[in-house]
């Protein structure tokens, strides 16, 4: 079943032709890879995705519902998390406090509190605690919880923010260069919790450059060069397509990545 379809997105710059006409769509529960050289696209994708930017031309559907000029919040609440390219955290805060804080976005509380009985609202803050707890357990950094997010290594950081994406309990989750400046056992940590994410039932879509990785646990992969797709599919077909060895080795003026 499909849950994200992207139909003829197009994106000018100032002149600068980011997506020209780009359509995919991903199916519910699989892992699903972007990859291209550099200034291809692929994080104006995830950007209009999420609502950051409006995009010129074309529509996104999320489980069939037309979310093209949803704001970025709806879009969240709606069922997409995301991490950014550069890592966003409260630097000062403590691991726990990061994740507490995406959470209190989830709930209603200063809605709430005035009505809610005490009782209930130290139940809501104990199950948000819980789920806090989880979070951090599923990316491995519960013995990290009281740490502050500029003490934690860089891979410990992109798992953090991982963290809080999840925060909303989105059902599609989309990475943008996850294994950027990671230390191979810190990657091969991160693939195995995307993997376990999948196996929770959540679907991702993630831009990367580390082609073990992409060919690795990527069930469908699709590829952009100058804001088109000029292949899509299983890692087999993608690692022979010629077009796609072509921009990587440099067919094109854009740098290979
Ligand atoms: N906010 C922006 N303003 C101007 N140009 C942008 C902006 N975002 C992206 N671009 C341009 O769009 C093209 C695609 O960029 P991007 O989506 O970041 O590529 P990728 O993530 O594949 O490296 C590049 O030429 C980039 O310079
Ligand atoms: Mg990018």
């Amino acid at each position: 079943m499909e849950i994200l379809r992207i139909d003829n997105l197009t994106k000018h710059f100032n002149g600068v032709t980011a997506l020209d006409g780009l359509s995919f769509s991903i199916e519910k529960g699989t892992i699903n890879a972007l990859i291209g050289p550099n200034g291809a696209g692929k994080t104006t994708v995830f950007n209009i995705i999420s609502g950051l930017i409006k995009p010129d031309g074309g529509a996104i559907h999320l489980n069939g519902i037309d979310i093209t000029s949803f704001a970025p919040h709806r879009i969240a609440r709606s069922g997409i998390g995301r991490t950014f390219q550069i890592i966003r955290l409260f630097s000062g805060m403590t691991v726990l406090e990061n994740i507490l804080l995406a959470l209190c976005n989830k709930r209603h509380e200063s809605l709430f509190a005035a009505i809610l009985p005490s009782r209930a609202i130290r139940e809501a803050e104990a199950r948000t605690a819980e789920k806090a707890l989880e979070l951090l357990e599923l990316v491995n950094l519960f013995a990290k919880k009281d740490a502050r997010a500029r003490n934690l290594s860089h891979g410990q950081r992109r798992l953090l923010e991982i963290a809080r994406a999840l925060a909303l309990d989105p059902s599609l989750l989309l990475l943008d260069e996850p294994m950027a400046g990671l230390f191979p056992e810190t990657a091969a940590e991160m693939r195995s919790i995307i993997r376990r994410l999948c196996d929770c039932g959540k679907t991702i879509l993630f831009i990367e450059h580390d082609m073990k990785t992409v060919m690795d646990i990527s069930g469908h992969i699709i590829v952009l060069n100058y804001g088109r797709k000029i292949a899509e599919g299983a890692p087999h077909r993608i690692r022979n397509e010629p077009l796609v060895i072509e921009a990587y080795l440099g067919g094109g003026s854009h740098a290979a990545a």
